[in-house]
């Protein structure tokens, strides 16, 4: 979905977090005050945080960067811009990972690349809700078939972490690591996670559709609902984060492409010695919960095909595929 004209244009006025009166924006838009307030509303139906303070006007509670697609490709590196077939850019969807599995089926190439300002239906590991207000996050998913079955990425989610780290490195934040399988920690605290959703035949060919929700800005309010300790990008850059929204998007897109499309023919195990090293877990106390079952110890690493391993009190280590850990005071 596409948003009015207007709401773009009130939107691109707003976007410095300034005061804007009612009287300056109407004259702006050339529409009625009434007319504006409707808009204004509007954006808050968006999940936008508006502050309106009597004889001021209207400010935005953070100021936000439009993502734009021609800034995102100015960016890209030359081998990204050949592995990129295509950058939608969705002011509004239900969920980036839905739309890309749909388009799949209808023949999407490899390279499609799905953002949005905003998912009304963002979706999550383990059937959670990924929280996606509007404008200040970054939503992204790429499309990428393969040859072989899916056993063929197993452990593509973990180089995924590797790429997204080397990105948020070269955007400055060196403190950032990563939480098996692949959650993006910064501070003890997420501030991305990756979701990839693999369909196809179990020994055929499959696609891939890999989705990366990262944490720019969120207000108390719109994290009410997030269960876990959260970090933002604005927490860690200061003020003046949003400026980097696009070029922290391109960043992204030139680590994950060349990832993406040589995984089949690297594997894991070209990337797992640099997994170790952000390994944020290693030598935590911590348990694995796996359905109903829990494991506590300490974790060790991860082994060479990405499997967690945990010494239990005895020093015994075991190494488990899938399962949630969570941190444990020692
Ligand atoms: C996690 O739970 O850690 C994974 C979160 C993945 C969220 C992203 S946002 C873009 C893409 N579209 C979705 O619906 N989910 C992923």
């Amino acid at each position: 979905m596409l948003l009015s004209d207007t709401l773009k244009q009130l939107l691109n006025i707003l976007a410095d977090g300034e005061f804007h009166s009612g009287t300056e924006l109407a004259q702006q838009l050339a529409i009625s005050r009434s007319a504006i307030w409707k808009q204004l509303q509007a954006l808050e139906d968006l999940g936008v945080d508006l502050i309106a303070i009597t004889g001021k006007g209207y400010r935005l509670q953070q100021p936000l960067q439009l993502l734009n697609q021609q800034t995102v490709i100015s960016q890209l590196s030359p081998v990204t811009q050949t592995l990129v077939q295509q950058l939608e850019i969705h002011d509004v969807i239900d969920s980036t990972n839905r739309h890309l599995l749909e388009q799949a089926r209808q023949g999407a190439a490899s390279g499609t690349v799905c953002v949005a300002e905003y998912q009304t239906a963002g979706r999550g590991r383990r059937g959670r809700q990924w929280v996606s207000p509007f404008g200040h996050n970054l939503y992204l998913s790429i499309l990428w078939h393969y040859q072989d079955g899916p056993a063929s990425i197993a452990g593509l989610s973990l180089a995924l972490g590797v790429a997204v780290v080397r990105a948020l490195k070269q955007l400055g934040i060196e403190e950032v690591g990563l939480k098996w399988p692949n959650d993006i920690y910064c501070q003890q605290r997420k501030l991305a996670g990756i979701l990839v959703e693999v369909s196809g035949e179990s020994s055929g060919p499959c696609h891939a559709v890999i989705g990366l929700g990262l944490n720019f800005y969120l207000s108390p309010q719109q994290a009410e609902t997030i269960e876990q300790a959260w970090i933002d990008i604005a927490s860690v850059l200061g003020e003046n984060a949003h400026q980097h929204r696009n070029h922290l998007l391109a960043l992204l897109l030139n680590q994950l492409m060349p990832v993406i499309a040589e995984f089949e023919s690297k594997g894991l195990s070209y990337f797992v010695d640099e997994w170790r090293s952000y390994d944020c877990l290693k030598g935590q106390a911590a348990s694995l919960y796996i359905g109903e079952n829990r494991f506590d110890g300490t974790i060790v690493g991860i082994d060479d095909n990405g499997l967690i391993q945990l010494a239990d009190e005895k020093g015994q280590i075991r190494s488990y595929a899938s399962g949630e850990v969570s941190f444990r005071a020692s």
